[in-house]
């Protein structure tokens, strides 16, 4: 469930009509609902309140917008990060350093000192030289810090390749059959307290199967580190829960894994972790753009609208779908395929669909933005980076500026040997 609707013809982000949010900000633009984020972070926490002593971590690379993470540390959330500048964000956004999660398959030595100088509350270690580097780090200063081992459960996760993380071939974590052994030399090392295991598999899953084969072996994994004499007191088990991208998709629901997890878990007497990102994101946002003008194509026509693949990156890395709609639909429809101004053919948001009928100035949405939106928007083809909104009730803020080329240029610098 979210929070943009129609309300007399209109689509509004909760009390507020879009329109009013494009004449004052311009388009494109993210909008994402307060609303919404705090829904999803309610009904996440709730499908798991059979769940035992939980830990909830947001995925920040899915949107790291500090308004957002701000709402998301009230909501109780800590963080999962994957590098310094994350790390910085969730502490500016009021996350308490105990509650940040360190993941990352390349942690360097001056990130793992700035998690250390931060006291954040553990470090997902990807592999056995990530874990010697940090004992060695963190002994140094007299100090142990505290880690989780990943490990690589060989499982399919049955979603996009690009985003699948937990087969054999991937390069994240240790594989599940070393993973014993490297426990057992890193757990010797003075400088951490080696303290669980973690996992993730991928994202956007719409299957609990996966996942349950996965637990199901980390479980495994849990009894025979303990029967070789390993304290484990915490299991991340990572993020992945997929959303509907398309209205008639259905995705398990947080009740449905906060069931699986608690019935996979039984028995196993640790702090369980989780790092959803997408699952609270994802329905909190919509990219809102304007149509710049309509050309006749061979199969249908174009719709050329003023967002394009550096604002929206995931139908042209993914084939990602985003369902659009008219800000004022009419009730009729059309046959059209959607594109931006960038100079690709992969700069295409909907190919030859049925969508809401809209002509030039007309406002559109692309929904199910709110994660992995904004975050990998650039500036391509010397585009503006694209501004983001916060709506709560009848109000909004700017909660990210547009970015000018000017400004952009402003941190270039043509060499003196040049001139
Ligand atoms: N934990 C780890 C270690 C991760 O690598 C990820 C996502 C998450 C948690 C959060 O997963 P989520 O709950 O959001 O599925 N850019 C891609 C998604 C990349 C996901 C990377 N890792 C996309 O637009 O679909």
């Amino acid at each position: 469930m979210d929070h943009f609707q129609l309300k007399d013809g209109v689509l509004h982000a909760e009390n507020v009509a879009l329109p009013a949010i494009a004449e004052q900000v311009g388009t494109p633009v993210y909008v994402y609902s307060r609303a919404t984020l705090e829904r999803h972070a309610r009904v996440f926490r709730e499908g798991l309140k059979d769940a035992g002593k939980i830990h909830l971590a947001f995925a920040v690379k899915s949107n790291p917008n500090l308004a957002v993470l701000k709402i998301l540390a009230n909501q109780g959330y800590g963080a999962d990060v994957v590098s310094g500048g994350e790390l910085e964000r969730a502490l500016a956004a009021g996350m308490k350093a105990e509650d940040i999660v360190f993941s990352g398959v390349g942690k360097s030595s001056a990130e793992l000192m700035l998690g250390l100088d931060k006291g954040i509350g553990q470090f997902n270690l990807e592999s056995e030289e990530e874990g010697q580097m940090l004992a060695e780090i963190a002994a140094a200063r007299g100090e142990q810090a505290p880690a989780t081992l990943r490990v690589n459960p060989d499982v399919d996760a049955g979603t996009h390749a690009k985003i699948s993380t937990g087969k054999a071939e991937n390069k994240f974590g240790v594989a599940i059959d070393v993973a014993p052994d490297i426990f057992a030399r890193l757990s010797k090392l003075d400088g951490l307290n080696l303290r669980g295991v973690a996992v993730h598999i991928g994202s956007q899953l719409q299957k609990l199967d996966p996942l349950e084969k996965c637990y199901t072996r980390m479980g495994q994994l849990v009894s025979d580190l303990r029967a070789a004499g390993h304290t484990i007191t915490h299991v991340d088990l990572g993020g992945g829960l997929g959303v509907p991208y398309k209205p008639e998709e259905s995705p398990p629901s947080p009740a449905d894994y906060g069931a699986m997890i608690a019935r996979v878990t039984q028995g196993w007497d640790v702090t369980l972790m989780f790092e959803p990102g997408r699952v609270i994101a994802g329905n909190s946002g919509v990219m809102m753009t304007q149509v710049i003008r309509i050309k006749p194509g061979v199969n249908s026509d174009f719709v050329i609208v003023d967002a394009a693949m550096n604002d929206l990156m995931r139908p042209a890395i993914y084939d990602a779908w985003h369902h659009f709609e008219a800000v004022r639909p009419t009730g009729e429809t059309m046959t059209a395929s959607i594109v931006g101004p960038i100079c690709e053919s992969s700069d295409i948001f909907a190919k030859e669909r049925d969508v809401d009928r809209v002509q030039t100035d007309d406002f559109g949405i692309f929904r199910t933005a709110g994660a992995y939106g904004a975050t990998m928007a650039n500036t391509y083809n010397s585009r503006p980076l694209v501004p983001e909104v916060l709506v709560d009730g009848n109000k909004f803020a700017v909660v990210a500026e547009r970015i000018e080329p000017a400004t952009i240029m402003a941190a270039e610098h043509v060499p003196d040997w040049l001139k």
